[in-house]
């Protein structure tokens, strides 16, 4: 039997793409969508792998994040205040599934190599957020500008400065974890 493995590329699988639409309201719709997906199902699925890796710091970072992920729909949701419940996107979906194979192997995956694991989670992270806050979200913000919808593209710049600061403590999660030391826990 083969034993289970689990790549980095497989994990960024997990990351859910917000597509830009024709109008800054479908954009938002697939904003909330995704932002909603990283609160509920991506980063609490990350924490349980570190969690199960005895980090438990580690898994308190990834909670956090997931509660600002939350915010960042919320911000959007006062601002398209009929949005709704969003149609869920073709790529969150695609994620929704690789996330449930990836989790199929997982748990034994974790009690072979929890530092592997862990490792490619923060890896897989800090991809997701300079994605968001260098290519995806500018592009949301400049669509509300051209849109006159000054309030929205103002949210936008909100959660791009916030991304980067998941990615910059991602990243310094990163390197401490590569360097043996605990993460220390988070203001
Ligand atoms: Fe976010
Ligand atoms: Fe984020």
């Amino acid at each position: 039997m083969s034993k289970p493995e689990i790549t980095e590329a497989m994990i960024f699988e997990c990351f859910a793409a917000a597509q830009q639409k024709e109008n800054g309201a479908q954009t938002a719709a697939s904003f909330v969508d995704v932002e909603e997906y990283e609160n509920q199902i991506m980063y609490p699925e990350f924490a349980r792998w570190a969690e199960k890796a005895g980090q438990p710091e580690l898994a308190s970072l990834f909670r956090k994040v997931a509660g600002e992920e939350k915010l960042h729909a919320v911000w959007l949701r006062e601002l398209y205040q009929d949005l709704g419940q969003p149609e869920r996107g073709e790529d969150t979906q695609r994620a929704i599934d690789a996330l449930t194979t990836i989790r199929a192997n997982c748990d034994a995956l974790i009690a072979q190599n929890p530092e592997g694991v862990v490792e490619k989670a923060l890896a897989v992270a800090i991809s997701v957020e300079e994605r968001e806050y260098r290519d995806i979200y500018p592009h949301f913000r400049d669509q509300a500008i051209a849109e006159n919808n000054p309030r929205a593209a103002e949210v936008y710049q909100r959660v791009v400065d916030s991304e980067r600061q998941h990615a910059d403590w991602f990243r310094a999660a990163l390197d401490q974890f590569r360097a043996g030391m605990a993460v220390p826990a988070m203001a």
